[in-house]
């Protein structure tokens, strides 16, 4: 449905975030002709440029990023038109009648998206209203990190929230917005044959990884104040773990569908210091090989030692009476031996074999949601393997390739989530007690962590990661997946 014109403002508009991602996006809407006329997006940064540097900037980042096949230059320049940009210090109370002299007068839906350092949230918030941008029809966006533990991530909410009401805060975990991820939706909620299935009577286990094979590399020192386990378990797997786990929300709408999250997050069995300790498997990468070309180690890129984890495994338990029992696994890193992001739903075994011991084993159905690449979903049964012998057993996959079944593209999860905002569609972002709850949950892990303060397991760049996460599901008789295409 296309929208109303809009001035969609960004914050960090020079930074890697918008440069690479969200202005990409926004040019891939207008190519499928969903951004309407007059609709303007305004970059807003610390460097002196003009519109026309702006623009041609946008444009580098774009032609580099962008299939060739996708990138048309007449498209481009008329997107370029829709870009200006105001140079402004964010932390200084000056300058803010710039913006306000391009964007005042106008009644359309103006969105500030945030992509900046959490710390400035609030202080922008804050000048935006004393500058006169905030009306009823304004929202504001907020990139994660979300504060660094649960007191910073209150009093950002509260900072945003003394300018901007909760219906007008969009607070965005790019993960909602992936194909896959809406389509774990679609595949429990529009099947009746799953759903029977769902619970702890059928599932033995389930297991969330992301993976990446990527380094630290430009973004070091923000990633060393971080983690893994802030910057990927607290908001895009624990988002994950709660589209498996919710329960079937009364409508496909924001609060429905968020109050069903929130109820997976408070089920979350807190984690004592001992659970820590034997549940949770820290890990660092040291030099080895990644994509084909030797990489140094995460203590090298950073220059100096550093106890922050690139990767972290987990057992979790979520304590309600559809999962009593069955334990969620979670992995994720960087560094690691393919870039894969994946669900998997370990169906229970047959409770009794029929056949005779050498027609082979009768290995329990698996389900793999896999995000990317190669998106998909793949059902393991087992089958007779064909011929005319005797019966002989064997797994096959059912598969759903997406780029295989359906010919079209598959946009990139800022695309969708960017024009939600102006459609004030809020259903794929988190509110403010949905991410205060993750804190809530994670905060423990991170302190009994830092009262240990030990260094992170080392795992060679290009593995699967420390030895320890593999113990870890394997001491419960279970193994990671690893699917090779
Ligand atoms: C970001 C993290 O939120 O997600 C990055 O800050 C990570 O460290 C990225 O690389 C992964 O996103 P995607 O879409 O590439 O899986």
């Amino acid at each position: 449905i296309p929208v109303a014109p809009f001035d969609y403002i960004v914050f960090g508009g020079t930074g890697d975030l918008a440069l690479r991602k969200l202005l990409p996006a926004l040019y891939q809407r207008d190519r499928d002709g969903q951004i309407p006329d007059g609709a303007r997006i305004i970059g807003v940064s610390r460097s002196k440029l003009s519109n026309e540097e702006y623009a041609q900037k946008a444009g580098e980042w774009a032609k580099k990023l962008i299939p060739a096949a996708e990138f048309d230059a007449k498209t481009w320049a008329r997107f370029a038109e829709r870009l200006s940009y105001v140079g402004l210090d964010v932390t200084s109370s000056e300058g803010w009648e710039e913006l306000a002299a391009v964007v005042e007068g106008s009644t359309r839906i103006r969105v500030f998206y945030l992509a900046t350092a959490p710390d400035l949230f609030g202080p922008i918030c804050r000048s935006l209203e004393k500058a006169g941008l905030v009306s009823e029809d304004s929202r504001v966006v907020l990139e994660k990190p979300i504060g660094k533990d649960l007191a910073s991530a209150k009093r950002i909410n509260q900072e945003v929230g003394a300018v901007f009401n909760e219906t007008q805060v969009y607070r965005i975990d790019h993960y909602l917005g992936k194909e896959t991820v809406q389509n774990l939706l679609a595949l429990r909620f529009a099947n009746s044959l799953f759903e029977p299935l769902w619970n702890s009577s059928w599932i033995d286990h389930v297991q969330i990884t992301v993976a990446e094979t990527v380094g630290v590399e430009g973004r070091a020192g923000y990633y060393d104040t971080s983690g893994a386990l802030r910057d990927m378990v607290q908001n895009h797997l624990l988002q994950l773990l709660c589209l498996v786990a919710m329960e079937p929300p009364v409508h496909f709408d924001k609060d429905a569908v968020r109050d069903e999250k929130l109820k997976v997050l408070r089920a979350l069995k807190p984690m004592e210091p001992e659970a820590v300790l034997s549940q949770t498997v820290r890990g660092q990468y040291k030099g080895g090989a990644a994509n084909g070309a030797a990489v140094p180690g995460y203590i090298e890129e950073l220059g100096r030692d550093s106890l922050t984890e690139s990767f972290v495994a987990m057992k979790l338990e979520v304590e309600n009476w559809r999962w009593a029992g069955v334990p969620f696994y979670l992995r994720t890193g960087k560094r690691m031996h393919q870039k894969t992001s994946e669900i998997v739903i370990q169906f229970r075994p047959v409770p009794h074999s029929i056949f005779p011991k050498d027609s082979g084993m009768v290995e329990a159905n698996r389900l793999v949601v896999r995000l990317q690449p190669n998106e998909g979903i793949r059902m393991h049964l087992m089958i007779k393997d064909p011929g005319p012998g005797g019966l002989r057993l064997r797994p096959a996959p059912l598969d759903l390739t997406f780029a295989e079944a359906f010919k079209v593209r598959s946009p990139d999860a800022y695309e969708r989530l960017l024009l939600d905002v102006v459609r004030g569609n809020a259903t794929l972002f988190m509110r403010r007690d949905e991410v205060e709850a993750a804190w809530t949950w994670v905060e423990p892990i991170l302190e009994a962590w830092q009262r240990r303060s030990e260094h992170p397991k080392p795992y060679t760049a290009g593995t699967w990661g420390p030895a320890a996460s593999i113990a870890l599901i394997e001491r419960d008789g279970r193994t990671w997946h690893e699917e090779v295409d």
